[in-house]
Formats: C-alpha cells, structure tokens, sequence
C-alpha cells in the first residue's frame, strides 16, 4: 500500500506525541508531511521547513490523503474538520469538545462526501472504547457505560487522597504533565468527562445529544469534610460519568462525583488512568482501563486511527434506540 500522506494541525502535547509515536512505528503506512501551527515564536523540535502558518496551505494542498487535527480551539478545529471533509478527506481528531458539540452534522457530512471521521483518541486516551462499543456490542443489548473518562481529575484526587497533597498544587502538576486542558475548568468542572460522555452515548446507544442539556458536577466544590468522611470510610471520590438505561424508552446521563467503595472497579484507577466499565446483557460488567491523558497514550489512539483509515475503517453509528427519552437531569438545582 502507499504511504498516507498526512497534513498536520497543532503540534502541542498530543502532536509531539503522535509525531514520535508514528517516527517509532514502523509497521505503519504514514508519514507527516506538514504541520500548522498557531504561534509564530514557539521553538519547535523539528525543522522550520515541516511547519506552515496558513491552514490552507494544508488543507488545499492535493498531495495529503488525510488531516489530522489536534489543536486545542474547538470553534477552529470545527471550521478545518469540516471544510477538510467536505474537500472529501478522511480526517482523524482528538477534540472531544468540538466531536460532543457537532457530532450530528460531522456524520451528515461523513454522508454526504463519502469520507471517514475517526475519534478514537477524543474518548479516554488510549482505551479503545469507542471502536468496542462500535463493533462489540449489538443493538438493545448495552445497558450502561460509566467510568473514570478524565484524566487530570484522576490525577487530582489521586494526589488529594494517596498523598495528602493540595488541590492547587496537584491540578499544578496536572497541567505541567500535559494532562490538563487549556482551561483547566474543563477538566475539574467535568465538562471534559461530559462531551466523552456525550460521544460515548452517542456510540453505545445511537444518542446524539446536545452537551450543554446534560448535567455535569465536577470536583473543584469538594470540601476537606468529603474527602474526610471518603477517608474514615475507606472510600475514594472519582468522577464519574454514567448513562444507562433506566427502562425500554428512558435513558440518563450526568457526570457526578461519586463515593467509591475498596471493592468497586474504579477504586485502584489513579493518576492519569481512566477506567470504563460496560454494562451488558449476556457479557456482564466488564472493566476497561489504561492512560487516558498524555502525549503518547493518546498519539497511540491517534495512530490506531490513522492506521484503520489505510484499511477503509468507518464508524457505522448503527445503534438506534427508537423513541428513547433522555433524563439528564439538568434542571435540578444543586446547592453547594
Ligand atoms: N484533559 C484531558 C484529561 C486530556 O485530563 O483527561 C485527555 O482527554
């Protein structure tokens, strides 16, 4: 098969991540022939000659098969997925804002242009969650899907329960490992947990639904009294997103956190892991877990991606639960 050639947006964490992971995997048919970037001063590890300040330069150029987009902005990296797909490239992306937010339209124009779009590193790093509840599961036989989907939170109360450490200074690691987002809100609010969540829906039970309508309390409200009482009961707090289905026509979801017992499967999850527990008919509970944050667990995603597309991987979306009403529980009024 030929080399992909693959256009490049962002060279962060993530971006020097995939870099090095696919200059290592030699097994894999593609090679990164331009890189977009944003900031003009940043020093870089590569040559000059790799990176371009014009997005069209990438996405106009004939010669690249496939862009992969892994800038932070989820409004931008919006305008280049979608003027890449309907230009009829495959794209790969890590941007679960921007996959939460747009999903609908991103399958429509998948439709329209016959293209692919694979996201499998916007969902828990490294764990291939996305493409199990794909392929795994048949219709109306899942039940739940709950986990532990973001990694700096993890971290955070990692620290704040095995080490004793501050809040601040271990959302400060959190951001010096590369962990956290930009806005750190996004991570310690559980609005990070929540657009996986929403993408997760999306592929277990064929939800496609609005992020803002679902509700989302993250951990930057506890108090020393929760992490005291978690502590004299030997329990641990983590964030947990959940949705299931309540009965045949109801579903609900909200990312919460949640006391969590020594026996229950998310209790040993800590720092960056994520964890993912399926519910289903006939299988069971079963436990998923790995790096969910970090340059070469999600560039390892990224890869796994860009390698599915050589083979002419598409996400089906062909899980359609009829006439499902979703309880998210949004309206109810938290006091804190
Ligand atoms: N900020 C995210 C996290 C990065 O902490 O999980 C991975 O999506």
């Amino acid at each position: 098969t030929k080399i992909q050639k693959v256009g490049l947006f962002g060279f962060g964490c993530v971006g020097q991540g995939l870099y090095d992971v696919l200059a290592n995997s030699r097994g894999i048919k593609a090679s990164i022939e331009k890189i977009c970037v944003k900031d003009r001063n940043k020093k870089r590890k590569l040559p000059a000659s790799y990176f371009t300040f014009e997005k069209d330069e990438v996405l106009n150029n004939p010669e690249i098969d496939l862009i992969v987009e892994l800038i932070d902005n989820a409004d931008e990296a919006f305008e280049i997925v979608s003027t890449a797909l309907k230009q009829g490239k495959n794209v790969v992306t890590a941007n679960k804002k921007m996959v939460a937010q747009h999903l609908e339209e991103l399958v429509e124009l998948q439709h329209q242009h016959q293209v692919s779009l694979l996201y499998e590193a916007s969902c828990c790093g490294s764990i291939p969650i996305i493409r199990t509840l794909e392929e795994y599961y048949d219709n109306e036989l899942l039940y739940a899907v709950s986990g532990i989907f973001n990694g700096s939170s993890n971290y955070i109360l990692s620290k704040i329960f095995n080490e004793n450490l501050d809040y601040d200074l271990a959302l400060k690691q959190a951001q010096d490992l590369g962990f956290a987002e930009t806005d750190p809100t996004l991570d310690v609010g559980g609005f990070d947990a929540k657009y996986k969540l929403t993408i997760i829906a999306a592929h277990a039970f064929g939800l496609f639904l609005n992020p803002d309508t679902v509700l989302n309390l993250g951990i930057q409200n506890l108090s020393k009294y929760d992490i005291q009482y978690a502590r004299e009961k030997d329990y641990k707090i983590k964030l947990v997103p959940h949705v299931s289905k309540v009965d045949e026509a109801t579903v609900t979801l909200f990312v919460m956190p949640q006391f969590i017992t020594r026996t229950h499967p998310l209790y040993n999850v800590e720092n960056e892991y994520n964890g993912v527990i399926v519910e289903a008919a006939f299988s069971e509970k079963q436990f998923f877990s790995g790096k969910g944050a970090g340059g070469y667990p999600t560039g390892s995603a990224v890869l796994s991606d860009i390698s599915a597309l050589t083979y002419g991987y598409k996400y089906e979306y062909k899980k359609h639960l009829q006439h499902i009403e979703v309880n998210s529980t949004n309206n109810i009024e938290v006091e804190v």
